[in-house]
């Protein structure tokens, strides 16, 4: 990609941080800049150029696309469905306010292409939540998913009106061993995993059978990177992308297929019905045909990939 660089905003978040080191190693280490409000891992932070970055400030992405001449940006920074409930104008100024700073820094000519994430949290309960299709009702009832409907809507229009190259993709629940995720009501089929090995039992947020749409990191990165890449300059504003589905009860009996003694009970608290409100899995049908899109790890291959590289962490450490 010439001289240009590309530029990942919220580097050291869950999805931020593997998303940088593969496109580091299909790119190269100097032509992805990491760059988020905090410092990240140390393999993040010295493998190549990291920025210290508030993204609620156009200056400063300015400054940096300007610094090391960006022309793509992947824009990672968000407050996710817990944490948003708590704090909803910093969820709403951080997750919309950089998201149109980073529109409109392409429309005034600094950026090609630009990578947004949106999520199941734009469907509510008024939604089919089963196969829930590419373009159906979007009534969602919390903070993150109303920002994210919103994001949606600009992307749409920055690209409609000023032809904007933007990409997103709805993620469901991303699991994943490297970097915790942090306030999302998915994060109990993470946290399974760490418990499973550190205490042999786990105590779930969740009720037994709230089925939600997940998928394992190595399948979130490849989705990402490969519609960027993806000849497709009039695709949705955002894609459903599906990998797997589960409930707690089905996660809990996958674990014990590898540790025969690990045991669960429920708790469900507030974050059951955030839950309640989203799709139990996806129709991605619409990403199939239009990028080839296809998931690599369902919930036996993933659970196997979580519990092996999390025991080499821990004989690590
Ligand atoms: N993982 C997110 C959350 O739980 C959903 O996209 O908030």
């Amino acid at each position: 990609m010439n001289n240009n660089s590309i530029l990942v905003i919220g580097a050291c978040g869950q999805i931020g941080s593997e998303l940088v080191l593969k496109l580091r190693s299909i790119y190269g280490n100097e032509k992805v800049i990491a760059s988020d409000i905090k410092n990240g891992s140390d393999e993040l932070m010295q493998n190549g150029v990291f920025e210290i970055l508030d993204a609620t400030y156009k200056g400063a992405i300015l400054q940096v696309i300007k610094k090391h001449n960006v022309s793509e940006v992947y824009l990672m920074a968000a407050m996710v469905s817990v944490t948003a409930e708590k704090y909803p104008h910093r969820a709403w100024d951080l997750n919309i306010n950089s998201l149109l700073y980073v529109l409109e820094l392409a429309q005034e000519g600094y950026l090609k292409k630009v990578f947004w994430p949106s999520s199941i949290a734009v469907f509510g309960k008024t939604t089919p939540n089963i196969d829930t299709p590419q373009v159906t009702v979007t009534e969602p009832s919390t903070v993150y998913g109303i920002s994210k409907l919103a994001g949606e809507r600009w992307c749409a229009y920055y690209k409609a009106k000023y032809g904007i190259d933007v990409r997103s993709v709805r993620y469901p629940g991303i699991i994943s061993w490297k970097t915790p995720p942090g306030g999302g009501t998915t994060d109990y089929a993470v946290e399974i995993y760490h418990k499973a090995l550190s205490d042999g039992s786990y105590e779930c947020f969740l009720s037994e059978d709230t089925r939600l749409p997940m998928m394992y990191m190595d399948d979130a990165i490849d989705a990402t990177i490969s519609l960027m890449d993806a000849d497709l300059p009039n695709g949705f504003a955002s894609y459903n992308i599906s990998a797997t589905d589960f409930t707690p009860k089905e996660i809990a009996e996958s674990i014990k297929k590898q540790i025969p003694d690990f045991s669960i009970n429920y708790s469900p608290d507030f974050r059951q019905q955030i839950a309640d409100s989203w799709p139990q899995n996806m129709d991605d049908s619409q990403a199939q045909k239009d990028w080839n899109w296809k998931p690599n790890f369902d919930l036996e291959k993933m659970t196997k990939a979580m519990l092996e590289n999390l025991k080499l962490i821990k004989e690590v450490n």
